[in-house]
């Protein structure tokens, strides 16, 4: 190990990360999911290894893959599997970043077979989903727990209520009132709100400014 590795700011940290969509499953051909692409995810995981953090990568049906060795990267595909990885890393690791877009509700049953079509309409119960985010805030112990909120009203209030409900330590609020910001864009407008609602607007950047600002965070706090 040369010099430069051990001056990395992340040295000896683990974070776990999940990113992209989750596919609900209706039946063995199709499924609930989003248009997430997986790209914050993916780009937070990579600035994080390259200031020398542990990477746990759980993400969701994406295109992107990983070439670096310090990233593990868990392919999961319902919200249920990313809640299972997650917990079983989480007692591990020190930094939690929830970037995933979870769907909140999937079919109440699988059908086994194929859906066929009929004449009349035809409608899917659905029940919710457990909350990733909430359920690691409700058990964590010294872990560093980020996670991201979308809101379309209320933008600033309802981050903060997330916070709150979720046991927060930061929550990155995603703007997507401005354009080029959000689902399949390159960039994105956040606002960084903490614990102590202390706000911090962002200029538009681009997903992996934001990543590296979303890292510079968690060096801080080691700092
Ligand atoms: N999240 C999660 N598990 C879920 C739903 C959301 O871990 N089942 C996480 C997301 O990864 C994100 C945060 O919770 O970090 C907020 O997601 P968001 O969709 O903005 O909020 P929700 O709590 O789902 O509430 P709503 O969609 O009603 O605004
Ligand atoms: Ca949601």
């Amino acid at each position: 190990e040369n010099d430069l590795e051990s001056k990395l700011p992340l040295r000896g940290i683990k974070i776990m990360i999940t990113a992209g969509p989750t596919y609900e499953a209706i039946d063995p051909v199709r499924f609930i999911g989003n248009h997430s692409s997986g790209k914050m995810g993916f780009d937070i995981a990579k600035s994080a290894a390259k200031l020398g953090a542990k990477v746990i990568l759980i993400s969701g049906p994406t295109n992107f893959d990983v070439q670096n060795t310090t990233i593990n990267l868990i392919r999961v595909t319902s919200a249920q599997e990313m809640y299972e990885a997650c917990h079983q890393y989480f007692n591990d690791i020190d930094v939690a970043i929830c970037a995933a877009a979870v769907a909140d509700y999937k079919p109440k049953v699988v059908a086994d077979q194929k859906i066929k079509k009929s004449d009349a309409a035809f409608s899917i119960e659905l029940e919710k989903t457990k909350d990733i985010l909430a359920s690691l805030g409700q058990i964590k112990q010294n872990q560093y727990l980020i996670g991201f909120a979308l809101e379309t009203e209320n933008e600033i209030d309802n981050a903060k209520l997330k916070i709150q409900k979720k046991n927060l330590d930061l929550i990155v609020l995603n703007s997507l009132q401005d354009k080029g910001a959000g689902f399949g864009s390159a960039t994105n407008k956040v606002t960084f709100i903490d614990k102590d609602f202390v706000i911090e607007p962002m200029p538009l950047k681009s997903k992996e400014a934001v990543a590296e600002d979303i890292i510079n965070k968690v060096i801080s706090r080691y700092q």
